[in-house]
């Protein structure tokens, strides 16, 4: 493929390639010399239009690791605010030539809309409420190296179910991967449609996390609720904030997750967010890296083989 716009389009056979070549790219990654020259010659703009820590420093650090030149855009500085659509934005920095194009977007579609304008390849770096698929990639490297294994796993994803792009890209790769779903949370956050990706839906977290191995919590996200129905903090952290009380009704040796930003004391205890071990979300961010290096890397091949086949048509 030339972009990576979602799981949806991914096989099970393309999810473990990536995964067994992100493996290979944390053993580098640990080394003290980190070189690789994949992407050498190679340049990737990052456009965030909405705010990220981890998702645009690690394509960034994964980039420069491969050899890319690096480029971010500075959205808050740039001519969209004197009103230039996501459209012509992205024409723009077509016209010079860049090899990657990685893309945060608040609209759903967005970047499958952007993807078909420009000649390079596109990443999705989460657009709206649709996917985040690069966060499913490193979440199921996370679990694979923690779990042996990806597939087979009670999993249960927990909170604002509504809003989560997050949940949706990692119900449909772990639903390819052939895992048991569940979806914890209350019923104003729990969107219709989602029981169609194959998830059992709970109202009640402790029936929810009965004998998970991997219980999944996801950020409280308030600015998308746009007038919706917010809940109190202190009741939802009563009903739905993962505390041990609640983790004691998963497996003793169950993983918990979280994709960041997150809220302490409204989602999740401070302690078992901190607690290693049971938390592996600090390894959620270390597999970011290689996994966003993984992905550039196998569609800078498919990128180089695509423009060999189209000189040879030249001739
Ligand atoms: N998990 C995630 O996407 O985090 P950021 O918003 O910090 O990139």
């Amino acid at each position: 493929a030339r972009h990576l716009l979602g799981i949806e389009q991914l096989s099970a056979l393309e999810i473990t390639t990536i995964l067994d070549l992100a493996d290979r790219y944390v053993d580098l990654n640990r080394r003290t010399v980190k070189q690789s020259d994949a992407l050498a010659g190679m340049t990737q703009i990052n456009m965030f239009f909405e705010n990220s820590t981890r998702t645009q420093s690690s394509f960034e650090i994964a980039g420069k690791r491969l050899g890319a030149d690096v480029m971010n855009m500075n959205m808050a500085t740039s001519s969209v605010k004197k009103g230039e659509t996501l459209i012509d934005t992205a024409m723009t920095l077509n016209a010079m030539h860049p090899d990657l194009l990685v893309v945060r977007h608040g609209a759903s579609g967005a970047v499958n809309l952007l993807a078909q304008k420009v000649d390079c390849a596109v990443l999705n770096a989460g657009d709206g409420r649709h996917e985040h698929p690069t966060q499913a990639l490193l979440d199921a490297l996370t679990i694979r190296r923690s779990k042996g294994r990806i597939e087979r796993l009670t999993v249960a994803i927990c909170g604002d179910v509504a809003h989560s792009r997050v949940a949706r890209s990692n119900l449909i790769l772990l639903g390819k991967m052939g895992n048991n779903l569940r979806l914890i949370g209350p019923p104003t956050l729990m969107p219709p449609g989602f029981a169609e990706l194959g998830a059992g839906i709970y109202g009640d977290m402790r029936e929810g996390l009965k004998d998970a191995d991997v219980v999944m919590m996801l950020r409280l996200q308030k600015e998308r609720m746009d007038g919706g129905f917010v809940p109190s903090m202190r009741e939802y952290y009563h009903r739905y904030g993962l505390d041990a009380e609640k983790l004691a009704f998963a497996k003793p040796d169950a993983i918990v997750m979280h994709p960041g930003p997150m809220n302490r004391g409204v989602e999740i205890d401070g302690e078992i967010a901190d607690d290693i071990n049971r938390s592996v979300i600090q390894d959620q961010v270390e597999m970011g890296v290689a996994v966003r290096m993984a992905c550039m890397d196998l569609l800078a091949r498919n990128l180089r083989a695509e423009r060999g086949r189209r000189l040879m048509d030249s001739y």
